[in-house]
């Protein structure tokens, strides 16, 4: 067993918890995978399910990994050797660090993406191109030999020197001020998209549900998208749970952060679909819809040389604040499992992460090649993220917290030993005890033809 650590970071404040936890949360899931999911699902119903899979079991599954980590004081794999010493459990930490390894590899590719998107708006690149130019600019950009590696790799070293800082220094003190500021810019383009000609259409595709379009296949992406989005099942937030203070109120910040992300998944759907309608495309098209469609809107607007420079910075910021959580995983891990100082393992961490990265980020080019499963490596590791590890590690959360931690124990967390009460604790046992674990298994069961519902 590890012996205790002497002096923990923490968040500072309780906006510095939420802006922390909501910036894990809000980030590409929300803005570039979220619309071509739904955009490749049907739209409508797959919202609809969506939604539901967030508000019946993402909030339970949060709370529950807020509840482990704050209980524990522990990084994601020591808060169950803490817990649960000679126990298996600690494998429901390990396979987080998997997955980390597994989400940073591709989701630092797409953030070297908008990187790209951004110097491409600086230089005003999308200026006086048709449609079909935008979206050839995006296949040739991804097929290039060395720019996404290139931005991936400074990508990576952001990431890294703000882990490197520390949790109130680094990850606190960012996110609290470019959060609110990403909010207000995508407000603007969905408006800007919805007065676009034509944008009824896609109004109607986003919330106009069509279940003959829903697969055992498509709900399962439901799921799979609400854990990603949510950045549950993987122990960010049993990680992120451990550096908040005793005295918060877990239950509040857990569905303050629940609702800040569905929003702006929602509009960031509501900024996409009707331009795609509207100015040309494909809601189909996969994971170059973003950056196939958001120049297309900043053509068609007023300022949009501006507004474009502005959203792709601040998305890169966004992609910046969930990457440190994910990042933090693996350092949390290594530090203090490990007995590594901090800021080596920061360097070691980002190092380890990089080779899967690289590999990741050629999909399109020198490892095209390569596939698993029918898909190349990127389209795997997206895809075996969401919808394989973070349900099956949300699952086991959930049996954990439900069935190994005693319900008094539980309820003492939630409520900050009686500084709260918890009036939603029935029901918050209940979806952990016996909703969550039975819908994730049969949804999980279902998609891969275990069941046949
Ligand atoms: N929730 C992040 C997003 O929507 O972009 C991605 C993510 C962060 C997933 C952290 C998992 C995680 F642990």
């Amino acid at each position: 067993m590890s012996d205790p650590i002497p002096s923990r970071d923490s968040f500072g404040s309780k906006f510095g918890v939420i802006a922390a936890a909501a910036g894990s949360a809000v980030g590409l899931g929300n803005i570039w995978r979220f619309p071509y999911v739904a955009g490749e699902n049907g739209g409508g119903a797959f919202l609809l399910t969506y939604i539901i899979f967030i508000a019946l079991i993402g909030v339970s599954v949060m709370l529950a990994e807020f509840i482990i980590g704050r209980k524990a004081q522990r990084n994601a794999l020591g808060s169950f050797k803490k817990l649960s010493p000679g126990t298996p459990w600690y494998l429901v930490g390990l396979m987080g660090i998997v997955a980390a390894f597994v989400i940073l590899a591709f989701y630092s590719a797409v953030a070297g993406w908008t990187l790209e998107y951004t110097a491409n708006s600086i230089t005003n690149s999308f200026q006086g191109k048709s449609p079909d130019q935008i979206d050839n600019m995006f296949d040739t950009f991804i097929a290039h030999p060395w720019r996404p590696l290139m931005w991936q790799g400074l990508f990576l070293i952001a990431t890294a020197w703000i882990v490197w800082a520390g949790v109130k220094r680094g990850i606190e003190r960012y996110a609290k001020i470019l959060m609110p500021l990403l909010f207000i810019l995508i407000i603007a383009l969905a408006i800007r998209s919805v007065t676009l000609d034509g944008a009824m259409k896609g109004i109607t595709f986003l919330f106009k549900p069509d279940f003959s379009k829903l697969s055992g296949g498509s709900i399962l992406e439901a799921l799979g998208q609400a854990f990603f989005s949510l950045s549950i099942g993987m122990g960010a937030l049993i990680t992120y749970g451990s550096y908040i203070n005793k005295k918060e109120n877990l239950s509040s910040s857990a569905i303050q952060v629940t609702i800040t992300d569905a929003i702006v998944a929602i509009l960031a759907g509501v900024a996409i679909f009707p331009a795609v309608f509207a100015l040309g495309g494909n809601p189909g098209s996969g994971p170059g819809l973003v950056f196939e469609t958001l120049p297309k809107i900043f053509m068609a607007m007023p300022g949009g040389y501006f507004f474009a420079i502005l959203f792709f910075v601040l998305l890169a910021v966004a992609a910046l604040t969930s990457s440190i959580s994910v990042l933090e995983v693996v350092v949390a891990y290594v530090s203090e499992e490990l007995n590594i100082k901090r800021h080596k393992a920061t360097v070691l961490s980002t190092i380890a992460i990089a080779i899967p990265g690289v590999i990741a980020v050629m999909s399109w080019g020198a490892t095209s090649e390569w596939t698993l499963f029918g898909m190349h490596t990127f389209d795997f590791l997206d895809w075996i993220s969401a919808n394989v590890l973070l349900p099956l590690g949300g699952l086991l959360i959930v049996i954990y917290t439900g069935w190994m931690l005693k319900t008094k124990e539980v309820k003492e967390e939630l409520s900050s030993q009686g500084k709260y009460k918890v009036i939603l604790f029935p029901v918050f046992n209940f979806i952990i005890k016996f909703l969550a674990p039975v819908a994730i298994a049969i949804v999980f069961l279902n998609s891969i033809g275990v069941l046949n519902l």
